[in-house]
């Protein structure tokens, strides 16, 4: 009996180590390929061909996008001013850096980046893997230098072979942190509000037995709003925010100011005719991201919805034509206070998505 638990214990450990030395010489077949859901109702997604998404791509960005040590003193990572609970947006009007000093723009909600044409409230950034390098050396924000971010990685216990495994070659740079944070924005979409719901609804598409029991449910307040919101004789809201990523990829002055304190475009491009124009946001999670505008100057959708109602500048500089009714003010000309305006302010609030901000997949591994 001893003799043949012998024979077979040496049997398996012939065994281990065949199967361990084959594993060390099959060729690695690289990082497995990530397959994204883009909801039915969505236009398909451009993916730079130099930085496909991958299973371990993607697992890496989470960790570094909520990674501290990306910051100078080891203790602000990007989810610090980009938070589940506000859409990974900040509640702050202006978020402080490290250091103590205070921006000068509200934090934007991360929601659906990879339909992005360029970024930031002044475009600056014309894509998503170029934006990720400036937040960490931003004396604002982060305030540490790449090389030093980079050291700190390498000399970490996990992320030299998280990132092999992402790249499937050793080494890690600047560059690779970009394009695994990228990577990981991407697969922030939201697409499951009761907003979607009454999208596909009015858009023809098939809706499941529970999306109808959902349709059903959308208070008739917030289905009226959503009329309104897309007519051009109602809140005419729809030049702007549109589509199921709710925005048009455009900068433009929505009539706030008669006088710029942040040129916005203008002060990116230098040309006078873009001063006081701004990427026009998506309105997706809007309850969540308060307060808003690039300067968080709004800290209710009322305020918002008031300024569009009554406040609109018609003599704002370069005031977008779009503003239809900036010559009386905004559509509270023609539409009725308080009733009216709850609707829209009503159909604002279907946009919450909350299975994108609870998305386990999105949350803090470390
Ligand atoms: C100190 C707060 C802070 C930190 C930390 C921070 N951000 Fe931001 N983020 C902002 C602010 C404020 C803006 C808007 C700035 C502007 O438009 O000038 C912004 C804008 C963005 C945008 C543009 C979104 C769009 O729709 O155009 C992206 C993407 C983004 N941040 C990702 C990140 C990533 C990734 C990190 C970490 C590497 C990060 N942020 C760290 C505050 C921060
Ligand atoms: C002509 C284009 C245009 C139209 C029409 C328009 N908006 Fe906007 N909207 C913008 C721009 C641009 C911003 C950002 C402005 C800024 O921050 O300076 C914005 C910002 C917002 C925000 C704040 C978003 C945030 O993340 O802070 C809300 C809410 C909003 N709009 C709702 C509406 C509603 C409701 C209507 C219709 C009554 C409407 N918009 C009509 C261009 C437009």
């Amino acid at each position: 009996m001893k003799k043949i638990g012998v024979v077979l214990s040496l049997m398996f450990l012939i065994g281990v180590s065949i199967w361990s030395c084959n594993k060390d010489q099959t060729p690695d077949d690289g990082p497995t390929p990530y397959t994204l859901q883009i909801p039915s109702h969505f236009p398909p997604m451009d993916i730079p061909a130099d930085n496909p998404l991958t299973v371990e791509g993607v697992a890496l960005g989470r960790k570094l996008f909520w990674e501290p040590m990306l910051s100078g003193n080891n203790t602000m990572s990007c989810g610090t001013c980009h938070f589940p609970a506000a859409s990974f947006s900040d509640t702050n009007q202006f978020s402080t850096g490290i250091t103590g000093a205070v921006g000068t723009r509200n934090s934007m909600a991360l929601i659906n980046l990879g339909w992005q044409q360029f970024f930031f409230w002044d475009g600056r950034s014309a894509t998503l893997e170029d934006q990720i390098f400036r937040p960490v050396t931003d004396p604002t924000e982060m305030n540490e230098t790449w090389p030093n971010a980079v050291s700190k990685l390498q000399q970490d216990s996990e992320y030299p072979s998280l990132f092999e495994e992402a790249f499937g070659e050793p080494g890690i740079d600047s560059v690779k942190v970009s394009k695994a944070i990228a990577q990981f924005l991407r697969t922030m979409i939201s697409g499951n509000s009761d907003f979607d719901i009454l999208y596909k609804f009015n858009n023809g598409f098939q809706l499941t037995s529970s999306e109808m029991a959902r349709y059903a449910n959308i208070s008739i307040e917030a289905k009226a709003g959503y009329g309104l919101f897309e007519s051009q004789a109602g809140a005419d809201c729809i030049h702007c925010h549109q589509g199921p990523l709710m925005q048009i990829q455009a900068y433009s002055n929505n009539g706030m100011d008669l006088a710029f304190s942040d040129l916005g475009r203008g002060g990116v491009t230098g040309d006078p005719l873009e001063n006081g124009k701004f990427k026009v946001p998506t309105l997706r999670n809007i309850a969540l991201t308060h307060p808003y505008m690039h300067d968080g100057r709004f800290q209710t959708l009322e305020d918002v919805v008031f300024h569009y109602f009554f406040e609109v500048k018609q003599n704002s500089p370069n005031i977008d034509p779009n503003m239809e009714y900036a010559h009386v003010g905004g559509v509270g000309d023609h539409l009725s206070y308080p009733q009216n305006f709850n609707e829209i302010v009503a159909f604002l609030n279907t946009m919450t998505d909350m299975d994108f901000v609870n998305n386990p997949d999105f949350q803090d591994p470390n």
